[in-house]
């Protein structure tokens, strides 16, 4: 599979970054507004393909991954089209819709370190390459393939999760800031624990409250927090950013 991404910012340089990391750097070519962009990627990935030119960057591809804004995708569509026939059109924009897009897909920026959770939206064209884009973006973390009502679901949870689980290790980075530990050891501490935890649920499979039962004991510091935690909302402030999609 020979891919071009056009827009390589935050989403697809993070696309392009893990995709290198699996070793399919010279099947990717890369566009982007500036050369200081493409540099930025080519200095770290040099077998990479960079043009300023999307039409030439669709010629040298099969496979056409769209990761500019979602204002730019119709007026990025109309200038390569040309070149596009007979080629797989993937857009991971949020919410912009084109008749010409073959695959949506909803990855995070993880992708970059190969732990993107991706959703690619079930095409209604069934000729689409569902199964290979499947592979192309496992490369990158995992995929669930979803239904299009539930792709602003998966956006939110994961493509703007990541955002809010990260609030929430700042929130704990400053508690242990505010009981003596320097930011930098408060961070690698909340780091790790919070890998323990996803770690701790992967492995065993468990729900998180059966698992949160193992660490509290009777009249302990855990319960204590557990509760105080609840009594200033905290279910409730984790939930508020999908309110109004329910
Ligand atoms: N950021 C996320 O976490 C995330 C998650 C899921 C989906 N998305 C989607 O990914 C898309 C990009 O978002 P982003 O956050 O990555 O934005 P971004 O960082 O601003 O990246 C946009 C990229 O598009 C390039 N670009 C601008 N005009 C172009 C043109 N005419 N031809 C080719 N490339 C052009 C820019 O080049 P320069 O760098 O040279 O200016 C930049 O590299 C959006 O549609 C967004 O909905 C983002």
């Amino acid at each position: 599979m020979k891919i071009a991404v056009i827009g390589t910012g935050n989403m697809g340089g993070a696309l392009v970054k893990g995709w290198c990391k699996s070793g399919i750097a010279p099947d990717l070519t890369i566009t982007a507004h500036t050369q200081k962009t493409l540099d930025s990627i080519t200095n770290q990935y040099p077998k990479v393909s960079a043009t300023l030119d999307n039409v030439r960057a669709v010629q040298a591809a099969d496979t056409i991954i769209l990761a500019v804004k979602p204002w730019m995708i119709q007026q990025v569509i109309e200038e390569i089209t040309p070149a596009l026939q007979g080629k797989t059109l993937i857009s991971v924009a949020a919410g912009a819709r084109h008749p010409r897009i073959d695959i949506y897909a909803m990855p995070n920026i993880a992708a970059e370190y190969n732990q993107s959770m991706t959703f690619i939206e079930m095409p209604a064209n069934e000729q689409a390459p569902l199964q290979d884009i499947e592979q192309l973006f496992r490369k990158v973390g995992q995929v669930k393939i979803v239904a299009q009502q539930q792709m602003t679901t998966g956006m939110l949870l994961s493509g703007c999760g990541i955002a809010f689980v990260m609030r929430y290790i700042r929130a704990l980075m400053e508690s242990g800031v505010e009981m003596g530990f320097y930011p930098k050891d408060a961070q690698q501490i909340v780091e790790q624990t919070m890998l323990g935890a996803v770690t701790c649920l992967q492995q065993s499979g468990l729900h998180p409250e059966a698992a949160i039962d193992k660490v509290t004991t009777p009249g302990g510091f855990t319960i204590k927090g557990l509760n105080a935690m609840e009594r200033a909302s905290f279910t409730r402030a984790a939930q508020a950013p999908f309110a109004n999609n329910k």
